[in-house]
């Protein structure tokens, strides 16, 4: 008894280790401009259904888990039953999903192992940056405990200074892609669950104290940039200095209390970033040290009652939806090819805005966007039903809304934060949902925040009345009018009641049609349907007098293995205008029209 009390108490002691480690990530501000040794490449992978490198037949954490990353030595009698070395390898970035055809529906423990060399600088510290690891990842550098991470969508950093040595160092990664009610998001998606290592993988160095964290923003009236810069571990009244070389503008400032120095740079005449001109400033950060270097663009987004205002002016944003999944070959979107063909597309319909679905994309999507100068939808993958009433859900869901405002705060083409999308309108949910928006906003003053809503519906009228709107600054609204409600003609006839007076966006509409499938336009899957339905919505969409916006479902078909219909479907979710093969569907013609002609969605 009193052993089994010992193991016990030995067990709590780790996972104690663990969840305190779960906080010991952290995000490192435009870690990409950062020095670093890349670790993408192949690594070994051992696929773990039972958890076997992690837990003993108790379900105990193993003391000589695979993160020893051991094997047997020649001669030696030790029973190891595990070897990297002898096992296959996969490619990182990348999703295991469509890299081997055995792990086509793996959703379970993977372990990645490499070695590396590694010659730490003097005064120096190291940081492992994972751009995003699908969806739960547990981390050690030569075999001891780094950090662990939940989130399949956020960039993590995690220091491992004390782990790392000169020389051959190896790396353990344990990735768990296993659905979980309680998991953001929760169990049911209409996504292909991609697992692994999705994104890049790179060791960072920085100087002992070194720039973290920063926002630099227009004010309110275009006059200057203001903001702070937080510099990590800094000795008391470090300054920090902020340059703009090409406008000739600088500023130092001093840190305060809490290590952050207040920034204001008087400036009037700078060229302010639009989808004309998008316009991006090189940004000089030093303090002490380090010194850092970024590219922002500088803009004011905001609403003024039914309108969106970009640098003080009425826009409407033409947009269509996006997944972060490779055109051609599919899996995960993770270089630059992909985020180029995506955004060309887009380009090609006419758009000036995305919105990224349903979950934070590459920084390769919003560093070009940036430059393309394409407005985004950032959202965080609080989806459907999830478990609102448990706190613990909400905290994975703050969790990862600071991770990726801190990653693309200082991104100037992002112009909303989505906290949610077609959530059930309960009081728990709405209250989860409240809190979400005002985390937002503490994280970040200059954006605006919404949601993708769904709307209550009487016979031919859509009432948009849900309460969270309050809490919006522009309402998000997903209606499929001609799809799964109605049929295309009876767009025509429905009346939209919007109870609040703000901006509001169709986040969502369109129609399934399978590529090269072709019919009466009364035919559902065939392209003459989906092209008729939008020419209905656009129709009904420029009657709607508050409408700043749309991003009609979806730019290219996605995989979803919640779409079943064989010799149509086939795990596919076809509402793409653009077949997954690039193929261009009639309908994808009937938006670039309507997005070329000036009449419409003229704003009054
Ligand atoms: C929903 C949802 C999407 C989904 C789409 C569809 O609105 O937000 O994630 O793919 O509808 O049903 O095609």
């Amino acid at each position: 008894m009193k052993a089994k009390l010992c193991i016990i108490f030995a067990f709590l002691v780790i996972g104690q280790m663990f969840l305190h480690a779960e906080s010991a990530s952290t995000v490192l501000v435009d870690v990409d401009h950062r020095q670093s040794v890349s670790l993408n490449g192949d690594w070994h992978y051992i696929v773990d259904p039972y958890s076997t490198g992690l837990y003993t037949f108790h379900h105990e954490l193993r003391k000589d888990g695979f993160y020893l990353n051991g094997a047997a030595e020649p001669g030696s009698d030790r029973l190891v039953e595990y070897d990297f070395a002898k096992s296959p390898t996969l490619k990182v970035p990348g999703d295991w999903n469509t890299q081997s055809a055995q792990l086509f529906y793996y959703e379970g423990l993977v372990w990645y192992q490499r070695y590396f060399d590694f010659q730490p600088q003097a005064h120096h510290r190291a940081f492992l940056h994972i751009g995003a690891a699908n969806y739960k990842a547990m981390i050690w550098i030569n075999g001891q405990h780094v950090c662990d991470h939940e989130g399949g969508f956020t960039a993590f950093d995690c220091e491992a200074t004390q782990q790392l040595h000169a020389g051959k160092n190896f790396i353990v990664i344990a990735v768990d892609a296993t659905r979980r009610a309680d998991g953001v998001p929760t169990a049911t998606t209409d996504w292909f669950n991609y697992g692994g290592i999705t994104r890049d993988v790179a060791l960072v160095e920085v100087t002992e104290s070194f720039i973290d964290d920063y926002d630099l923003h227009l004010n309110h009236e275009r006059t200057a940039i203001v903001g702070w810069v937080h510099v990590q571990d800094a000795s008391p009244k470090t300054t920090v200095t902020v340059a703009v070389p090409e406008a000739d503008l600088s500023v130092s400032s001093q840190l305060d209390s809490s290590e952050k120095a207040s920034i204001r740079i008087p400036a009037t005449s700078l060229q302010l970033w639009s989808p004309e001109q998008p316009k991006l400033y090189r940004i000089l950060l030093s303090a002490g040290d380090d010194k850092l270097e970024d590219e922002i663009g500088f803009r004011s987004i905001e609403t003024d009652g039914q309108n969106i205002l970009l640098n003080g002016k009425p826009i409407f944003l033409r947009g269509v939806s996006m997944h972060a999944e490779a055109p051609f070959r599919g899996g995960r979107a993770n270089n630059d090819k992909d985020v180029e063909t995506l955004l060309r597309w887009a380009h090609e319909l006419g758009c000036n805005y995305v919105r990224l679905a349903h979950y934070p994309h590459d920084q390769r999507m919003t560093r070009a966007t940036d430059r393309l100068g394409i407005m985004v939808w950032s959202e965080i993958p609080v989806y459907w039903a999830e478990h609102f009433e448990d706190p613990a859900v909400l905290k994975k869901a703050q969790h990862q809304l600071t991770e990726e405002i801190r990653r693309d705060r200082d991104k100037a083409s992002i112009v909303l934060w989505s906290i949610a999308n077609e959530t059930p309108n309960t009081p728990d949910r709405t209250q989860f949902l409240k809190t979400l928006a005002s985390n937002a906003r503490a994280l970040d003053s200059s954006r605006m925040v919404t949601a993708a809503l769904l709307v209550r519906t009487e016979g031919h009228d859509k009432y948009v009345d849900d309460s969270l709107g309050e809490d919006l600054d522009v309402i998000g609204v997903n209606e499929y009018i001609g799809w799964y409600e109605k049929r295309p003609e009876d767009i025509d006839t429905t009346v939209w009641h919007v109870a609040l007076n703000k901006p509001m966006i169709i986040s969502e509409f369109g129609a399934d049609a399978k590529a090269g499938l072709h019919g009466a336009e009364t035919e559902r899957w065939t392209e003459e349907y989906q092209a008729n339905v939008f020419r209905h919505q656009l129709g009904m969409l420029n009657r709607i007098p508050q409408l700043r916006g749309m991003s009609p479902w979806i730019l290219v078909d996605f995989r979803s293995p919640r779409r079943l219909l064989p010799g149509v479907q086939d795990g596919y979710n076809l509402k793409g205008l653009i077949s997954n093969q690039g193929e261009k569907k009639q309908a994808f013609f009937v938006l670039q029209k309507a997005y070329q002609d000036k009449e419409l969605f003229k704003l009054k």
